[in-house]
């Protein structure tokens, strides 16, 4: 990875972050997600909630059902290991389900987990009357580029070489920066870096332009743009690599992931245009709109029947999924998480 970058950066001279982040990240041979194995897992280098508990696909497929038509897909981009998909299909059998997803391994893990699931290539690939798609901390992970605000405007963060090593620079920023900052990032103070999530934005619109109908379900970190707004840069961009956060990307590119929290504002605008309608909400009150409390009190139900019978497996898995459960809507934690739904539906009113 680092001749390439070297080699890269010595003939056209810096590089703007998000063509790093692409090949940091998605880089064929030797990009994160495409080498070394499925990342999230407990075994991998982060938790994602579907790994946390199978909970989290059957909440999300009370969801589905709500909103889908049946003669409608299911579509999960970003698969990762199927952790999601697999108790989702499992409340749903019937339903006709497709993955994209950009890593090979995580493509063959799935392939062995799940036969019966389609892998395709892209969104467009797959035809149906309409579509539900989920996308469970995958905007975060999509290349971004980086500006920083300045008192005559915004500079460019681009990564150069200096004596022998990778560092950012501030550089004259592209037009299409300058445009999207000036419409997303009004709160951003002078001084601070932020996140140009234009490929993010490109991942949505290809789905709201391949489904006249269609529900879409984004779960990731992130805020509006005026919670986002003035982090350090070290929050800005994060890393995880073996379940620690804070590995230096720049010595060593391509080892570690490179995520940024995602601007809900700048989604919604967009969806909104294309004629959608659009609700952000945090995971716990949409996993609670989806019937978590119901479960929480099933569980416990249960917990207290397996105990009087003497199940004591049983009492035991009931306990363990109760703690999963308030793992996922832990308002300090997975709840926090940001929900984007996103719904265009033909109008049927006579
Ligand atoms: C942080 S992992 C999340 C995996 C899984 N959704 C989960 O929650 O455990 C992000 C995944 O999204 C995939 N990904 C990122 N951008 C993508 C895109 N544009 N199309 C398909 N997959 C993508 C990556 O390859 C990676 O497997």
């Amino acid at each position: 990875m680092l001749p390439l970058l070297f080699d890269h950066i010595g003939t056209s001279g810096p590089m703007p972050f998000d063509d790093f982040m692409e090949l940091c990240l998605y880089d064929t041979d030797e990009g994160f997600f495409s080498a070394g194995g499925v990342r999230p897992g407990t075994q991998g280098d982060f938790v994602t909630a579907p790994e946390v508990s199978p909970l989290f696909g059957e909440l999300l497929a009370r969801w589905v059902n709500r909103v889908r038509d049946e003669s409608w897909a299911t579509i999960e981009i970003g698969a990762g290991s199927g952790a999601l998909l697999a108790p989702l299909l499992e409340a749903m059998p019937d339903t006709s389900a497709f993955v994209v997803e950009r890593s090979s391994s995580a493509r063959e893990t799935i392939g062995k987990l799940l036969p019966s699931v389609a892998i395709a290539d892209s969104i467009v690939d797959v035809v149906a009357p309409g579509a539900v798609v989920i996308l469970n901390e995958v905007l975060d992970n999509v290349p971004t580029a980086l500006v920083r605000r300045t008192d005559r405007g915004w500079s460019e963060i681009a990564v150069d070489v200096d004596s022998g090593a990778l560092s950012l620079v501030e550089v004259p920023p592209r037009d299409v920066a300058v445009e999207w900052a000036s419409q997303h990032l009004k709160d951003t103070p002078v001084g601070a870096m932020a996140p140009v999530q234009i490929a993010a934005g490109a991942l949505v619109e290809s789905i709201l332009d391949t489904f006249d109908e269609v529900a879409i379900c984004v779960i990731d970190y992130g805020g509006s743009g005026t919670e986002l707004a003035g982090r350090p840069d070290d929050d800005v961009v994060r890393t995880y690599r073996h379940q620690r956060s804070g590995f230096d990307y720049l010595a060593h590119p391509g080892l570690t992931d490179i995520t940024v929290d995602v601007n809900t504002d700048a989604i919604a605008v967009l969806a909104e245009r294309f004629g959608a309608k659009v609700e952000v909400t945090t995971q716990r009150d949409f996993l609670r709109s989806a019937g978590a409390d119901e479960m929480l009190s099933e569980l416990r139900s249960s917990e207290i029947a397996m105990a009087r019978s003497g199940d004591v497996m049983g009492q035991l898995k009931a306990r363990s999924r109760t703690v999963e459960l308030r793992a996922l809507l832990d308002p300090s934690g997975f709840g926090a998480f940001k929900v984007i739904t996103i719904v265009r539906k033909r109008d049927t009113t006579p």
